[in-house]
């Protein structure tokens, strides 16, 4: 008698809505063409060290709207893991592991650190496919990502509640939105929530540009203002030092003068963390307006997810099951124009999808008057 395909499921990077949803999807379609379904938890640690997590009928049930993930999810990295406080390359142990659990193919849920991470495991002969997750909505050659549209639907909410009590004490609110080095969620939300300055990583800003543009409302007898930030967001002057600090580290690779490169990108970061704060005491210093800092943080990805986001989810994992019968691996899932298609891997790992200076939602923030910084 033929042998039941085994496929193992696991979740890496920052956790976000829709992730179980996903698990579900896959597992359910994977069972009903006969498959058996093995979860592994917390990320690429789970198959490091086997932590197994049974996935049946029983663990499948009443997932679909929670949020998380009922495997656990963790950053580490398969080349770069910490066993007991000693830094070790587990790349060849998670490959034994794949193979000690009989599994034919491993699908991996996941933003864009976790596609470089499954290269490196693709490289090793295992036979991954991927589902694109992540509330930055910055992965290569997909539409949508899982999480991004409950995560903008939480940050509209939130813009739209700050427009009341900014409006009622006159106030400037600057809300600090997740997006490292893409703004997606800061654009989208700010534009759907009708901030009236958007700031992200993709547009160096300047400080007085955005100073001009709330007192210009002022001018108009409008004594409030709304500011969405990205967290990855700079100035013209922190934008250009950090360019150069990422090429120094870039062009020293491999030379003894990398550790001195990757300090100063370090120290850099390090700078730029307390961003949003100094930015509201410039705003506050420049239009004497009171400003107040709200840092949304984790809210954006907690929670139950959108039914878009579910319904993202479902269609992924049921086209993810139908590449494993067709034996088509090192794929991602991509959702291509409202259609899942499958992109190769190699080609999302490492290339991030920015927000292009000519895109839609920027000439339509433009179009509406909203600043956005520059
Ligand atoms: O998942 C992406 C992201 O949400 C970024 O926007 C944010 O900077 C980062 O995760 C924070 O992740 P954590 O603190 O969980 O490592």
């Amino acid at each position: 008698m033929a042998r039941n395909k085994h496929v193992g499921i696991l979740t890496a990077g920052g956790d976000c809505p829709g992730l179980n949803a996903a698990i579900r999807s896959v597992g359910k379609a994977a069972m009903s063409c006969g498959m058996e379904v093995i979860g592994f938890r917390d990320g690429f640690r789970g198959l490091a060290e086997n932590l197994r997590y049974p996935l049946d009928k029983t663990t499948l049930a009443g997932i679909l709207t929670v949020g998380g993930t009922i495997l656990g999810t963790g950053r580490d990295k398969p080349h770069r893991m910490d066993m007991a406080g000693e830094i070790r390359d587990m790349t060849d142990v998670i490959a034994e592991n794949y193979h000690r659990n009989g599994l034919d193919a491993l699908v991996c849920i996941g933003g864009g650190g976790t596609h470089k991470n499954v290269l490196r495991l693709i490289e090793k002969g295992l036979n991954i496919i991927t589902l694109p997750k992540t509330i930055d909505n910055d992965l290569a050659l997909t539409d949508a990502s899982i999480g991004f549209d409950t995560a903008l639907g939480i940050v509209t909410e939130v813009v739209d509640r700050l427009h009341s009590t900014a409006h009622s004490h006159h106030r400037i609110i600057v809300a600090e939105i997740m997006g490292n080095r893409a703004g997606w969620l800061a654009l989208g939300a700010g534009l759907a929530g009708g901030a009236d300055v958007i700031l992200i990583p993709e547009i160096p800003y300047q400080v007085e540009t955005v100073a001009a543009a709330i007192q210009r409302r002022r001018d108009h007898g409008t004594n409030f203002s709304i500011v969405a930030v990205a967290e990855g967001a700079m100035n013209v002057t922190d934008a250009a030092m950090y360019a150069a600090a990422r090429q120094a580290k870039k062009d020293t690779k491999g030379t003894p003068a990398n550790a001195a490169a990757k300090r100063a990108l370090a120290a850099f970061n390090e700078h730029h963390d307390g961003n949003t704060l100094r930015l509201s005491k410039q705003l506050a210093e420049l239009t004497k307006l009171e400003t107040r800092v709200t840092i949304l943080g984790y809210l954006q990805r907690g929670g139950t997810p959108s039914a878009a986001d579910r319904l993202l989810a479902t269609r992924l994992g049921t086209l993810c099951v139908e590449l494993i019968q067709e034996k088509c691996f090192g794929m991602m899932v991509a959702d291509r124009g409202g259609v899942a298609a499958p992109v190769p891997i190699a080609e999302v790992a490492g290339n991030l999808k920015l927000i292009p200076p000519d895109h839609a939602w920027v000439q339509s923030a433009r179009s509406v008057g909203t600043c956005l910084g520059h």
